[in-house]
Order: C-alpha cells, then sequence, then structure tokens
C-alpha cells in the first residue's frame, strides 16, 4: 500500500477533472436535446400534412408506456442540466480567443445570445403547451392534436409571427453550432478539412431544421380552426 500524499497540484487537478466530466456531460446533454429537437420539428411539420397525420403522430408518442418517465430522463433533465451548466458558462465568462477566425468569433456569441432566447422561448413553449400554464387558448390536447396547435398559432400574431420564429431560429443554430463545436470537443473533427467538411454538414442540418420548424409553424398558424373530435363522450375543449 503506498504511503504517499497528494502533493498540493492535486487539487487544482481533482477540480479540473471534475471540471472537464461537467463540461462532457454538458456537450452530451446538448447532443440529446439537439437529437430530440430534430425528431420534433420533423413530427411537428406533419402538420401540413393535414390533422389526420399529425394526429397519428402525436398517438404515437402517446401511446409509448411510461411516457412522463422517458420525458423527464431524456427531454427535461437533459434540458436543465445543459441550460444549468450554459447559464454558469456564460455568468462566468470564458474569454474568447482572439486568435479564432472572425466567423467563430461571431458564433461563439451568437450561440450565448441564442442560449439566453431559447432558455425564455421554452418557458412559455412547455409551460402553455404541456403544463396549461396559460389558459385554455394557449394548452396543447394530444387527443385533439391540430385543433389545438392552430388555437395556438392563432393566439396572438405577436406568439405565431415573433416568438415562434425567433424561438425557432434560435433552437436551430444553437443546434447546429453545436453539433459543429461537440463533435470538435470529442475530437471527431480535428484536422482543418475535417473540420470544414464537418461545418458543411452542420450547415445543412441548420438548414433543414429550420425549414422543418418554419413548415410546422406556418402550417399551424394559416390553417383553419378546425372542429373538435369528440372522443367517446369526453367534453373537447377549446
Ligand atoms: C413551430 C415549431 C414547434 C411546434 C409546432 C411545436 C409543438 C409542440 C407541441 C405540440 C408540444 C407538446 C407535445 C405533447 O404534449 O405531446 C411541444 C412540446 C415541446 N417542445 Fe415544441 N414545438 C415547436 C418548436 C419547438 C422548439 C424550437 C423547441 C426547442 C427549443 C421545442 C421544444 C419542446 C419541448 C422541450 C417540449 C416538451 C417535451 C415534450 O413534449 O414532452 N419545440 N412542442
Amino acid at each position: 500500500m503506498s504511503t504517499a500524499t497528494a502533493p498540493d497540484i492535486a487539487f487544482p487537478l481533482l477540480g479540473g477533472r471534475y471540471h472537464f466530466l461537467l463540461r462532457r456531460l454538458h456537450s452530451l446533454t446538448g447532443i440529446v436535446f439537439g437529437g430530440y429537437l430534430v425528431v420534433h420539428l420533423i413530427i411537428n411539420a406533419t402538420i401540413a400534412q393535414g390533422g389526420g397525420v399529425y394526429q397519428q403522430q402525436v398517438d404515437k408518442i402517446h401511446s409509448l408506456p411510461w411516457l412522463p418517465v422517458i420525458e423527464w430522463i431524456f427531454i427535461f433533465l437533459p434540458i436543465i442540466y445543459h441550460a444549468s451548466y450554459g447559464t454558469w458558462i456564460i455568468l462566468t465568462g470564458q474569454p474568447n480567443n482572439a486568435s479564432y477566425p472572425y466567423v467563430k468569433n461571431w458564433n461563439y456569441l451568437l450561440q450565448r445570445v441564442s442560449a439566453v432566447i431559447i432558455i425564455l422561448f421554452l418557458a412559455f413553449h412547455v409551460l402553455s403547451l404541456k403544463y396549461d400554464v396559460f389558459g385554455k387558448a394557449l394548452f396543447f390536447d394530444p387527443h385533439q392534436a391540430q385543433r389545438t396547435i392552430v388555437l395556438h398559432m392563432h393566439f396572438s400574431p405577436v406568439t405565431a409571427w415573433v416568438v415562434y420564429p425567433i424561438g425557432v431560429l434560435a433552437s436551430c443554430f444553437h443546434t447546429a453550432n453545436g453539433f459543429f463545436t461537440a463533435a470538435v470537443t470529442w475530437g471527431l473533427a480535428v484536422s482543418a478539412g475535417g473540420q470544414r467538411r464537418w461545418g458543411y454538414l452542420c450547415i445543412a442540418v441548420f438548414v433543414l431544421l429550420f425549414a422543418a420548424g418554419m413548415v410546422a409553424l406556418v402550417a399551424a398558424a394559416t390553417q383553419r380552426v378546425p372542429g373538435p373530435i369528440h372522443t367517446g363522450g369526453g367534453p373537447a375543449i377549446g
């Protein structure tokens, strides 16, 4: 058994290792949330195909066993950790490296600005659609999927044409730029050529993701409010 005592240098090293793990967890939870957003926006884009198709997708999700447990483990806890640790990164200020090329300096700043927008957007989006905090006109009923998301988008022009476009834009940028930096963090895009090719792919991810979000938004904001679906005698909402 060794009797050697740890040198003073062990404290900063241990702190450094802890910091490293927290940063990796931050990156990992960002990838999980980004993956969720890709699926979420594509599913919501099916609103454009009509209420029947959209309702089928929502039914598939809501027929999953243990849905609240799945949502908390794969969506809410990763987001809460990612947002909390990300806020700490922003507040403690990680100075930008002056030797970065111009575009990366902008991306560094925009990643932080979009993070703040997403936190505000998500608070409104999730509290209204999932937890009915802002009343029935903004609430989402999974049994009346098209009707209630169309009502949500018709609530006010500001919601549909200011809050949502900004929220979707910020989310798509943050996700695509986060995918780029994650590949660098995990050592998957190391060389200049590799980073350039991965950068092009991330731009494609941004464009497709933003297009899916806007298809969902424009469809929901411009469709006529459909009549309620009567399901087995229960009162229809809205
Ligand atoms: C036009 C675009 C969007 C539409 C139509 C939309 C629609 C919805 C709907 C209907 C729900 C409730 C789902 C349910 O209860 O089954 C929901 C939840 C949620 N949305 Fe969105 N969303 C959009 C954009 C976004 C964006 C940009 C983000 C990310 C920042 C996001 C993140 C979430 C989260 C985290 C939830 C709660 C998770 C859950 O459903 O369990 N959404 N959204």
